[in-house]
């Protein structure tokens, strides 16, 4: 039995574990605490992050949606365990695209995805179900595109940030893409149709800065 460690137990844990069957694992859900591990009600094992290092001998991923936290947790264990792939049978690349996807470290890709070509993804990014990444894009390390977003050619999306479900940024241009700034919010439904700020919220349509 193949088994696959995955950091959290919530919804986007046991969404991420549903991947992990897809590809053939078992997951095993790490609870950061004993009240968490007490809530644990899931046909599935479960371990108290103080026993992770005795299964160092397994893959790991961070099934967690902050993207702080999953930030915290490869700064915790870097070097000690391995973090793996989940990539969901039904995503679909560009020519080149999935070698590109797969020498990454950390990253979820839900069912239906789509990258088309010439994107430059960061490490421990999770991308929703039914996302779709243009050409030409670059998402820095620690991002979360939620469900449904649309993310068009020639956008950069800075460290942490994260895309609500549902959002459609607009193309930037070839030599000056639309840049989301680091650590940055964009509510659900939004369209983004020019830069935006670091450590700030957006919503609307079209995208105007709430915080
Ligand atoms: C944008 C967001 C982060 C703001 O949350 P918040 O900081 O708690 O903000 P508030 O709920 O206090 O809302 C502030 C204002 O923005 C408005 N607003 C909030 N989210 C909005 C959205 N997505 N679109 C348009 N307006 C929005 C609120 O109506 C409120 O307006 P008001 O001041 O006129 O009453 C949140 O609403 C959101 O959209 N989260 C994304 C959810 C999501 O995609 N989840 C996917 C999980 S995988």
């Amino acid at each position: 039995m193949k088994r696959l460690g995955i950091f959290g137990t919530s919804g986007m844990a046991r969404e991420a574990g549903d991947i992990a069957y897809e590809m053939g694992y078992t997951p095993i859900y790490i609870a950061r605490d004993q009240t968490e591990l007490d809530t644990w009600h899931f046909h599935a094992e479960a371990i108290l992050e103080a026993d992770v290092l005795r299964y160092r001998d397994i893959p790991f991923i961070i099934g967690i949606g902050e993207n702080l936290i999953r930030q915290q947790l490869v700064q915790r264990y870097e070097r000690q365990i391995n973090f793996f792939n989940l990539i969901h049978p039904s995503a679909t690349f560009g020519r080149e695209q999935r070698s590109l996807i797969e020498k990454l470290q950390g990253i979820i890709v839900c069912a239906g995805v789509r990258f088309t070509n010439n994107i430059k993804v960061g490490n421990f990014c999770i991308f929703n179900q039914n996302v779709t990444i243009a050409h030409d894009v670059i998402v820095e390390d620690f991002v979360h595109v939620a469900p449904g977003s649309i993310i068009s050619g020639n956008v950069h999306i800075g460290l942490r940030s994260w895309i609500g479900a549902g959002t459609v940024i607009n193309q930037g241009e070839n030599n000056r893409k639309l840049h989301i700034g680091a650590d940055t919010i964009i509510g659900s439904g939004t369209v983004v149709v020019k830069p935006c700020e670091a450590n700030a919220v957006y919503a609307g349509v079209p995208a105007k800065r709430i915080k």
